[in-house]
């Protein structure tokens, strides 16, 4: 597989003006009691906040006007658009892109992307980029002091199967810093794009891992205010996929419509 530039990482978003994490924490912890005060008056409130303050960059960034209504037939004669034999198998194993293996702890993660019905999402590209063990991107903008590995990129691609399943062959990323703050750092994550049923449905969002000490002080993860929506991006570990000598396995759902919907990013916003 060529090497292919993973997205901005968000240390690209530096505000001119620096706060402490602990006057970030507390911001996030208002606007999260405000939130749970407005909707107990009975307010209807979005799963995600995209004017979200502690999320300095997100200011400038998020939509101010409703999205535009696009006809999808309009938009696919002016798409790109890929078959299932564009994507090679060998692209859904990261670690295996190189002469050598990457650094960092081997592991798997799979999982089911259904509608709100439950019903299976066949045949579907999703595509996922991540920073290394370390927590380094492969960007040019990525500058801070942790190592490059030269065996990995840190970008996959895979089709789903027909009971909507995928499946990567990874290494865990590390946490990085960012500049949105004083000693911002990261949670642990893997950026997912998943292609829906035609281009002009392309849904971006972020996995976790279980019981990171960084998310109670990362404003991106917490402009999903709901704890359940904020734990529908957390990987659920299963030993199950775990390897003997081989990797760990994380499962990985995702539901692309409906009330059950996995918390996507708007296209603005993309880290
Ligand atoms: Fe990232």
């Amino acid at each position: 597989m060529s090497e292919r530039t993973a997205a901005a990482p968000e240390t690209l978003l530096a505000p001119a003006v620096q706060v402490s994490q602990s006057e970030i924490t507390q911001e996030i912890r208002d606007l999260h009691a405000d939130l749970a005060r407005r909707e107990d008056a009975g307010e209807s409130l979005p799963a995600t906040m995209h004017d979200f303050p502690p999320y300095r960059s997100s200011i400038l960034r998020h939509p101010t006007k409703n999205p535009k209504l696009v006809d999808p037939e309009t938009i696919e004669l002016l798409s790109p658009a890929f078959g299932q034999r564009d994507v090679a198998a060998i692209e859904s194993d990261l670690t295996i892109q190189h002469v050598g293996e990457p650094l960092g702890e081997r592991m798997t993660v799979r999982g089911r992307v259904t509608d709100s019905w439950g019903r299976p999402v066949a045949n579907q590209l999703v595509e996922l980029w991540q920073a290394n063990s370390s927590g380094r991107y492969i960007h040019q903008r990525d500058q801070h002091p942790a190592p490059l590995d030269p065996n990995f990129t840190g970008a996959g691609r895979a089709v789903t199967d027909d009971a909507g399943e995928y499946l990567f062959t990874t290494i865990k990323p590390g946490p990085y810093p960012w500049k949105n703050h004083i000693n911002a750092w990261r949670p642990a994550h893997i950026h997912f794009s998943i292609f829906g049923s035609s281009f002009s449905q392309r849904l971006v969002t972020q996995m976790y891992f279980p019981g990171d000490p960084l998310f109670a002080l990362d404003p991106i993860y917490n402009t999903i205010w709901r704890q359940q929506d904020r734990d529908s991006l957390v990987g659920v570990y299963d030993h199950d996929l775990t390897s003997p000598e081989w990797s760990t396995g994380y499962c990985f759902d995702i539901v692309v419509d409906g009330p059950d919907a996995t918390w996507f990013e708007p296209e603005e916003d993309r880290p």
